[in-house]
């Protein structure tokens, strides 16, 4: 194993007890509820007044990559008990649209409202964004139907498309002391021993406050806290030589983590 190089981490004291099944950190704790988040207050607050009185509209959730755009969408249908259909990254073209559109004028599941999740929306084709124009107008809107589109950038919509939707806006300014609370309050429950704080914040900065590669570093780091002292930035480069760690100095709870953790793994691998 590889140590990534935060430096100075004590190694977890007590059995990690907190993973009864073993998971990605970002699965595990990817918020539920929107009070789950770390950060966000203007697009929680947004989000949960909207989720009082749902109407059919269209949103625009810009930001950073890893800032819970997408979970937060998925937090807030599951809030108001929406059917969802989600069109992942890279896969919104007009066909799919047009299915999605056609389904989504069957009453939703529950009764509620057809939520249309599109990811990375400003990958989707020209015709797709054209054709979501009459949906997002109130003459051709779909019943029932709220409409979220996420994207690192406006760059690539069209105004006309951008001028269809609510913009809520993720940043990641004022997320370092959440961030930092979220990192600690996982660290305490996977590792039941107190994280050193220099390592957190280091992993903070090295993700660039990307919550998503900050739990990836944070996942690694449990398994085996580094020891190379460098600074999370110098790590970040290819340049310092790695230290190799072999599996035989680990903590017993250690061992046990990395051992549950390729089991999950080969698992994922077996069922994929
Ligand atoms: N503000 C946040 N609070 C808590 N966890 C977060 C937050 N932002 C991101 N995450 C974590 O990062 C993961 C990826 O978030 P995601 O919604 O896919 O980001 P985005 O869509 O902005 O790229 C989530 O599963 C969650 O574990
Ligand atoms: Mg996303």
């Amino acid at each position: 194993m590889l140590s990534s190089g935060y430096g100075g981490a004590k190694a977890p004291a007590a059995s990690q007890t907190g993973l009864g099944f073993p998971q990605p950190l970002s699965e595990k704790y990817r918020p539920k509820t929107l009070d789950d988040f770390a950060g966000l207050r203007r697009p929680r607050a947004i989000f949960t007044s909207f989720a009082r009185a749902p109407y059919e509209s269209g949103w625009l959730l810009v930001g950073p990559s890893g800032t819970g755009k997408t979970t937060m969408a998925l937090a807030f249908a599951s809030m108001i008990h929406g059917e969802i259909h989600h069109i992942p990254s890279r896969e919104c073209d007009l066909e799919t649209v047009q299915q999605i559109c056609q389904s989504c004028w069957y009453v939703p599941m529950g009764g509620g409202f057809h939520i249309v999740l599109v990811d990375e929306a400003d990958q989707m084709s020209r015709a797709a964004q054209l054709a979501f124009l009459s949906k997002l107008d109130s003459t051709g809107a779909v019943p029932k139907t709220v409409f979220i589109f996420t994207a690192n950038s406006t760059s690539l919509l069209e105004d006309r498309f951008i001028s269809r939707c609510r913009l809520v806006e993720f940043t990641r300014e004022g997320m370092a002391e959440p961030g930092f609370d979220l990192l600690a309050r996982i660290w305490r429950q996977e590792s039941e021993s107190e994280p050193n704080p220099a390592t957190l914040t280091a992993i903070l900065e090295a993700s660039n406050l990307n919550i998503r590669e900050a739990l990836m570093r944070l996942e690694v780091e449990l398994m085996a806290p580094s020891e190379c002292g460098m600074k999370a930035t110098v790590c970040k480069s290819a340049s310092p030589k790695p230290k190799i760690q072999s599996i035989d100095s680990l903590s017993p709870a250690q061992k046990a983590w990395v051992t549950r953790r390729a089991k999950w793994a080969a698992q994922q691998g077996a069922n994929a």
